[in-house]
């Protein structure tokens, strides 16, 4: 069986390496060869992709997915979508979940990979549902991770009711890079077994176990794997593109793709890559925390960042400590976006304060309170009445409770949002969006007479940011706070 290939570089590659920061103007160059390769697929939009576009490029990120379809009509496009999260960071009212997706597959976006944080399948069912009404093709996501709950058994009869779902692939998503060879084996193997639907392999170079993990994988029927071009791949990122084409060559699994066209896509990267380097991850290399304590370089930084603004730089270790401590007192969830910064955020308080739970973020109460789904284990009674007191968590679909909100939306986002597109990003990021709208506005009708005061006070506004209102600024420009915030966002996305 030839094994098909998805290469990750135009979304999940820049997102691990460079805080999500490359340009739609230096992905379309090379589209046209990308196009020739033969990628089983192209992830280029979702996860953190959709933020950053509107919040530091000053991108419409739905035109990202026109413009590279005109150069790459031949790939199918894949995104990566937070369930009922969306690209967002709450829970979304099922309307917005079913127009987003409706508009997505319109543009162009052919593969959906929907995960939820808490493997709860309540979250991916909307969303699953309406790519299938779109023509899509459902890829649906195991968030893995590792715990006492998290053995196979849990996750083949999770795969299971993701397959009753509408699945037409599975994925295991390995985002913190934890998975070991023999573990990727065994688990693609069953879930081979058990619902026959294709597995898709995806995981992280963080440990340093990626390679030979998606070889197993590979061998243990995985059809298709996950990579980045070798110019964005390796330590957050993913296993190189061309090192699996080549592991894999002459065997029964060779891939076909052409190495010389991917050498030149390579040399293509290695130059924009470049380019971003005041937004590189300090975590390029082997990360030995991820194997001791599961916690992910990136979020190593933004600890770091936190405790020095409380100076207490030296209970790092102690940090180390309570992740763990806190992710099992949550119901052993998995570590990803959103959980992942709710986990962080509180381990950290929890050691600021000296005491566990004496000061806790309004997310977390939401977590114990049920609003994020259901936990994979039931969360100890003396843990929830520390975070919620006597309040009862719910026990139905979070988004049970959600009223529709597209009309309301669209009414506030005003003139501004010109299309159902708008009114979306508009929903998912409120605080970003309009600005971004004004923006385009601006940059739309020129500089004319009428609009010179309002010009004026924008480029105040943007010479405060460092960051040039036509193109969104070229990335030396950018001040060393755009730079921090990068680093710590970047690395708690994932
Ligand atoms: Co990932």
């Amino acid at each position: 069986m030839k094994v098909k290939v998805t290469d990750l570089v135009l979304r999940d590659g820049h997102q691990s390496l460079i805080a999500t920061r490359m340009r739609t103007e230096d992905m379309l160059p090379i589209a046209p060869l990308m196009d020739e390769i033969g990628y089983w697929s192209v992830e280029m939009w979702g996860g953190a992709t959709f933020d950053t576009c509107l919040r530091f490029l000053k991108e419409d990120p739905w035109e990202r997915i026109t413009k590279l379809k005109k150069e790459m009509p031949n790939t199918p496009f894949q995104m990566l979508l937070r369930g009922q999260n969306i690209v967002g960071y709450r829970h979304y009212s099922d309307d917005i979940v079913e127009k987003f997706v409706e508009k997505a597959c319109e543009r162009g976006i052919d593969v959906f990979r929907i995960f939820d944080a808490l493997n709860d399948p309540r979250n991916l069912q909307t969303a699953m549902r309406a790519v299938k009404k779109n023509g899509g093709v459902v890829e649906a996501g195991i968030s893995y991770t590792i715990s006492p709950v998290h053995d196979i058994p849990y996750y083949l009869k999770f795969a299971r009711r993701l397959q009753e779902l509408g699945a037409d692939t599975i994925c295991i998503k390995d985002m913190a890079g934890l998975i070991s060879p023999m573990d990727a084996y065994e688990l693609v193997k069953q879930l081979r077994e058990e619902t026959a639907l294709p597995v898709h392999f995806h995981s992280h170079t963080t440990s340093g176990m990626a390679l030979p993990a998606t070889f197993k994988a590979v061998e243990a029927g995985a059809e298709i794997v996950d990579t980045a071009i070798s110019s964005f791949s390796m330590g957050t990122s993913h296993s190189p593109t061309e090192t699996v084409v080549a592991m894999l060559r002459g065997t029964e699994w060779d891939t076909g793709l052409d190495l010389k066209k991917l050498a030149e896509i390579a040399e293509y990267f290695k130059g924009v890559r470049k380019k971003y380097a005041a937004f590189e991850s300090e975590h390029i290399a082997i990360d030995t925390d991820v194997l001791i304590y599961q916690i992910p370089g990136g979020m190593m930084s933004n600890f770091k960042n936190q405790l020095r603004e409380a100076k207490k730089e030296d209970k790092l270790s102690e940090v180390f400590l309570e992740v763990p401590r806190v992710k099992a007192d949550m119901g052993h969830i998995p570590l990803v976006t959103p959980t992942s910064q709710i986990v962080g955020n509180q381990a950290v308080l929890n050691v600021i304060y000296g005491e566990r739970y004496k000061v806790t973020s309004n997310e977390i109460k939401n977590l114990v309170r049920g609003l994020y789904g259901k936990t994979p284990v039931e969360i100890a009674p003396d843990i929830r009445r520390k975070i919620i007191g006597d309040e009862t968590p719910i026990t139905v679909r979070p988004a049970d409770l959600l009223e529709p909100e597209f009309d309301k939306q669209a009414k506030e986002a005003g003139p501004l949002a010109k299309t159902v597109e708008d009114v979306l990003s508009y929903a998912l990021f409120p605080q970003v969006a309009p600005e971004f709208f004004k923006d385009r506005e601006m940059n739309e009708k020129g500089l004319n007479l009428k609009d010179l005061a309002a010009v004026a006070a924008m480029y105040m506004r943007s010479t405060e940011r460092k960051i040039d209102v036509k193109t969104g600024g070229n990335v030396d420009q950018w001040s060393a706070a755009a730079r921090r915030e990068s680093v710590g966002n970047g690395g708690w996305l994932v």
